[in-house]
């Protein structure tokens, strides 16, 4: 075997190798769908450093990469996870995701730079279309793996372009009849562990520069779609319309309206598609797809009762039709509060935050004992160009990650769930 490349090596030299990778000239920031040229090459820069490290890699079969730190007795169970996704929002930031990846990779060099040896296995996995910017599902691959949606449903989704996740998994090798739920293969670890840039201004305000999670928002995601009559933009007149553009429009105020009027609300619509989509042509057709958070489920609930109320009355008045569609849907998540204890104890003073953004985190966290660390962000901006982590925050995030996972894998800490 080839000696091991031992160099300790930094986040932001991890994350400055990358950094030309998906570069979106045209939004600027980063566009990393899942299975794009730019995700693939992200994968295969994050397999060559687990490989540089000696850690075994896998992939099942919808592209997660896992790759594992051994113990020596090479034992699976009760291993701690660590680790985020590759894949990016459009024209997003070049920390989501990637953070949570270069600074696991880094934890295992600083790790073994402190002569530690781990009583139980570390893997550092990379989970696909964690945005679910290419199929619409958010945390895709965690959702598959968990058994929180169907390989079925999974299989048949499909992308902007028209093209379903099972030809798109097809033409990179892997085989969709493989594809299946591996609940018991997810409990058998002993713990997730996730750090990610903070995507809001928390940590800014504190004058801290890491956190730990304590929960996350409940979300999901809706298709809307009004269908009107597609017609001449000069021909027609202004009272002959059935025009779904200004439907959408009204609909769209209406959500804002909505969501303002409820605490704790969000709702947002930041991707339209009007079908046939020429600036001299009506639109026979719009989709666009509206996000929800709140707290309470029983409260998003309501919000898109109202929001379809809204919807249909606006597309009736435009002559119109409107149909709204669940695409994904995530219950508020509170992460382990024993695992929680752990993190404190191991972070003294470190801020609890929680978050309005969603993660593979709160997938497992049905399944395993999951916990986060935010890292902080000095623009507060994500989803964005904006997003940033100074260099000195990613490194500390990165030894804050090595002190946990040095306390989880640790023979003495018992699993969080026997505590
Ligand atoms: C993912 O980052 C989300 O919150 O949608
Ligand atoms: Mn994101
Ligand atoms: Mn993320």
């Amino acid at each position: 075997m080839r000696p091991l490349d031992t160099r300790p090596y930094t986040v932001a030299g991890l994350l400055a190798e990358i950094a030309h990778i998906g570069a979106d000239r045209l939004r600027g920031g980063y566009s990393r769908p899942v299975f794009s040229a730019a995700e693939l090459e992200l994968r295969e820069w994050f397999i060559a450093h687990a490989l540089k490290r000696g850690l075994d890699v896998e992939i099942d079969a919808v592209g997660a990469i896992r790759a594992w730190w051994h113990t020596r007795t090479r034992m699976t169970r009760g291993a701690v996870l660590s680790g985020s996704h590759l894949d990016s929002v459009p024209g997003g930031g070049a920390f989501d995701g990637p953070l949570g990846i270069a600074s696991a990779l880094v934890a295992v060099d600083l790790l073994r730079a402190r002569g530690f040896e781990p009583d139980k296995p570390l893997v550092i996995a990379a989970f696909p279309e964690e945005e679910g910017s290419r199929f619409g599902v958010a945390c895709l691959g965690s959702r598959l793996l968990t058994g929180a949606i169907t390989p079925e449903r999974a299989l048949a989704l499909r992308d902007p372009d028209g093209d379903s996740f099972a030809e798109v998994l097809a033409r990179n090798g892997f085989d969709p009849r493989a594809v299946s739920s591996d609940p018991e293969g997810v409990r058998a670890f002993d713990a997730f562990v996730e750090l990610h840039v903070e995507q809001g201004r928390a940590l800014v305000d504190l004058d801290a520069p890491v956190a730990i999670g304590s929960s996350i928002l409940g979300h999901g995601r809706w298709r809307a779609r009004i269908t009107g009559e597609g017609n001449h933009a000069g021909t027609t007149l202004m009272g002959d319309r059935h025009d779904p553009m200004v439907a959408a429009a009204r609909t769209i105020s209406a959500i804002r309206d909505v969501a303002r009027a409820t605490e704790d609300a969000r709702a947002t619509v930041g991707r339209l598609q009007p079908v046939p989509g020429g600036t001299n042509v009506i639109a026979s057709r719009v989709d666009f797809w509206i996000d929800v958070r709140h707290p309470d489920d029983t409260v998003t609930a309501t919000l898109l009762e109202s929001i379809r109320n809204a919807m249909e009355l606006l597309a009736a008045e435009e002559g119109c039709h409107a149909d709204l569609t669940e695409e994904s849907f995530s219950a508020t998540t509170r992460f382990d509060p024993t695992l929680r204890r752990s993190l404190e104890e191991v972070l003294p003073g470190a801020p609890v935050l929680d978050t309005g953004a969603g993660h593979d985190a709160g997938v497992l966290a049905s399944l395993i004992p999951t916990a986060m660390l935010f890292v902080r962000n000095p623009t507060g901006v994500s989803h964005s160009p904006a997003e940033y982590t100074t260099d000195l925050d990613a490194e500390l995030g990165a030894e804050r990650l090595a002190d946990v996972l040095q306390q989880l894998l640790a023979e003495h800490a018992r699993p969080a769930y026997l505590n």
